[in-house]
């Protein structure tokens, strides 16, 4: 049997990369090494090891007035003996201390962990997923919409258009999705006017996209119906169960693969105008 201490929770370092990638590879999660930095710079990661290794981690990110929970993992025959409660503390008391609202976007097996901490449900997410390049039907795409490469001063614009979208500002994040990937970044203009934008990233399974933020239907099928055939392998996008983008991707060859639920700690409201997010960054980045 593993021997650990619940108590030796310890904040994560550069020097962890290689362990916390372990950990979320043995999950079959997506993350890249590069995803794991990203969420210690933009936020803190804790973990907890055991004979050596580490077996146990979370993340905090600070989006106020939010904080975004995430990596929640714990390494199979490390199961069932707290850690994760142990480290959702952690995190939950400093989200607590800086006066912020915890939201998360949870598994099945999460959420059985974080509705007895007192998370409640906020919404429904889809993964769809799908091998190979997915066509968008080009449909009532509108002429007046501009698709444009997502780069130099457009970041800061986007990052401005964002924050009432996601209900915090997450500027630096999407500068970073940005500047990774030029290839899968793209914003989308009416009128010289900023109306969505589009991110995709390569993941250690697949290529995933997200965020997806865009004033309504035809915008985001506009920036999807260029951005996914420039995706060759495994795509995965997660979007709200109830986006009407949804049935388009379906019709695209894209399936379900999971679903996730977004919870909130105690009273806190909706985060940002859902109406307007089609795909989030990832339940790692909200
Ligand atoms: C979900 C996960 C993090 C739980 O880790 P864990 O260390 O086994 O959880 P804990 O032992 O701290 O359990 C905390 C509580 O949740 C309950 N719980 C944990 N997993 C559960 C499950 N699958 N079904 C029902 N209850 C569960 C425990 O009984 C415990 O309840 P208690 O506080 O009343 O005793 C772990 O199973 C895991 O890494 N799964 C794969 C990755 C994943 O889905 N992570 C969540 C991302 S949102």
């Amino acid at each position: 049997m593993l021997t650990y201490d619940v108590d030796m929770v310890r904040p994560l370092t550069a020097g962890d990369l290689d362990g916390a990638l372990a950990l979320s590879m043995e999950a079959g999660w997506n993350q890249t090494r590069e995803d794991w930095r990203l969420i210690m710079w933009a936020g803190r990661a804790y973990g907890i090891g055991a004979e050596g290794r580490l077996v146990a981690t979370a993340a905090i990110i600070p989006y106020p007035p939010f904080a975004w929970i995430a990596m929640v993992l714990v390494s199979g025959k490390a199961r069932g003996r707290g850690l994760a409660r142990r480290l959702m503390g952690q995190v939950m008391s400093e989200a607590r201390m800086t006066g912020l609202v915890a939201a998360l976007d949870a598994t099945p097996a999460g959420r059985n962990v974080y509705t007895k901490l007192g998370f409640r449900d906020a919404g429904s997410l889809v993964r769809l997923s799908c091998n190979g390049p997915a066509r968008l039907p080009a449909g009532e795409t509108r002429a007046d919409i501009e698709i444009a490469p997502l780069d130099g001063t457009a970041i800061s614009q986007v990052a401005h258009y964002d924050r009432p979208v996601f209900g915090a500002d997450r500027g630096p994040v999407i500068a970073s999705l940005a500047r990774r990937t030029p290839n899968l970044a793209l914003v989308a203009r009416r009128a010289s006017r900023i109306v969505g934008f589009a991110v995709g990233r390569n993941g250690s399974q697949a290529t995933g996209i997200g965020p997806v933020v865009a004033d309504d239907a035809e915008v985001a099928t506009a920036l999807l119906a260029r951005l996914l055939p420039r995706v060759a392998g495994r795509l995965v996008i997660d979007v709200h169960a109830n986006h009407p983008l949804r049935a388009r991707l379906e019709a695209a060859g894209m399936a379900v693969e999971r679903g996730f639920t977004r919870m909130l700690f105690g009273e806190g409201g909706p985060v940002g105008d859902l109406s307007r997010v089609v795909a989030i960054a990832g339940p790692e980045l909200g």
